[in-house]
């Protein structure tokens, strides 16, 4: 009950002009800006600094440019073009050849054709030099979409593609099985969207327990899948039904979120679990921000926090 009370109240606070405007001056500073911690940089090259330590560290990676919901077909356009050319440095760079993202970012709002043609573009580009690329799953009235655009380029035979699965959404299950069949790789979620009754379970116990049902579907009968969850529950749960079933630790990983249980990530990783971590980075962070507070209030505080001592300095 509280997780949806705590959804919704930032949901409502990512919707604020004059909000995002002051976050916007601080959030990204170059010396304690707050929002630091869950953003890797406004800038590719900033992205692929923190990509860098993050492989130091033993971890794999995944980059998201961010930015959503687009509103215009030319802006979704120049975005495919953008991440056609940041595959370009990124592989120029060295890095893991992995990235995210969003649907919403590539017109899906607007026009379905179209945002087919602009991932296809992101796909051809990416194919030649072996990228994985991982289709973030958005808030419930984009999901049918979202996996007939997956399914498209797919039967196309564009297998270097997979999508996200939200446990919170009583769907899920049967769209589990739907994308096991065609064989592709699923990301598992708790979901990160506030929604209506009629479509998600609004307890964490329920969100939990179909979490842990659709991990043991996944690990049954999934490809690679990866488990992304800071939850340590979910990942006990996760160890103990693979060890039972004797599936190995490189059948599938997981995974978490740039700046998010630091610990966890390099624990799993000295256990020799594969565990990926999700880097966002650009100068639309705004929203994803506002999620992860939704998803731990206690982090207002270490933003408060940052907010003063970054006003007293200056
Ligand atoms: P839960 O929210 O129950 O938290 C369990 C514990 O984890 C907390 O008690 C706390 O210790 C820690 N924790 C969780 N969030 C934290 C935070 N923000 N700051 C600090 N500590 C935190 N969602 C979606 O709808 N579509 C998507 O495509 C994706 N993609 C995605 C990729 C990856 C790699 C991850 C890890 C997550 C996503 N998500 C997502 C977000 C996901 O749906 C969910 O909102 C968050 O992972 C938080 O849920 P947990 O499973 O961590 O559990």
């Amino acid at each position: 009950m509280l997780d949806a009370i705590s959804k919704s109240f930032f949901h409502t606070l990512a919707g604020s002009a004059s909000l995002k405007r002051f976050a916007s001056s601080y959030g990204m500073r170059r010396n304690g800006g707050f929002a630091r911690r869950f953003i890797a940089g406004e800038t590719l090259e900033e992205a692929i600094a923190a990509c860098q330590a993050i492989q130091a560290r033993g971890l794999f990676l995944t980059l998201d440019l961010l930015g959503e919901s687009v509103t215009s077909l030319n802006e979704a356009a120049a975005v495919s073009r953008t991440y056609v050319g940041m595959l370009e440095r990124v592989t120029a760079s060295g890095i893991e050849r992995n990235i995210s993202l969003k649907l919403t970012q590539l017109g899906l709002a607007l026009d379905r054709a179209s945002t087919v043609d602009n991932l296809r573009r992101i796909l051809e580009a990416a194919l030649p030099g072996g990228f994985f690329v991982r289709i973030d799953m958005e808030n419930s009235p984009f999901i049918d979409d979202t996996l007939e655009v997956f399914e498209t380029l797919w039967r196309a035979g564009f297998h270097n593609v997979g999508v996200v699965l939200q446990s919170a959404l009583h769907r899920s299950e049967a769209d589990l099985k739907r994308v096991n069949a065609l064989g592709a790789r699923v990301r598992l979620v708790k979901g990160a969207y506030k929604e209506p009754r009629a479509v998600a379970f609004q307890s964490k116990h329920e969100v939990d327990e179909a979490f842990v049902r659709l991990m043991k579907t996944l690990l049954s009968e999934g490809t690679y899948p990866a488990i992304a969850t800071h939850d340590p529950k979910m990942i006990a749960a996760t160890k103990a039904f693979a060890a039972e079933r004797g599936v190995a630790k490189n059948a599938y990983e997981f995974q978490m979120l740039y700046g998010v249980r630091r610990d966890l990530q390099s624990a799993l990783a000295g256990e020799g679990y594969g565990m990926r971590i999700y880097v966002p980075f650009g100068t639309e962070w705004f929203p994803y921000f506002m999620r992860r507070l939704g998803e731990r209030p206690a982090n207002v505080g270490f933003i408060v926090k940052g907010i003063l001592s970054d006003r007293g300095a200056s």
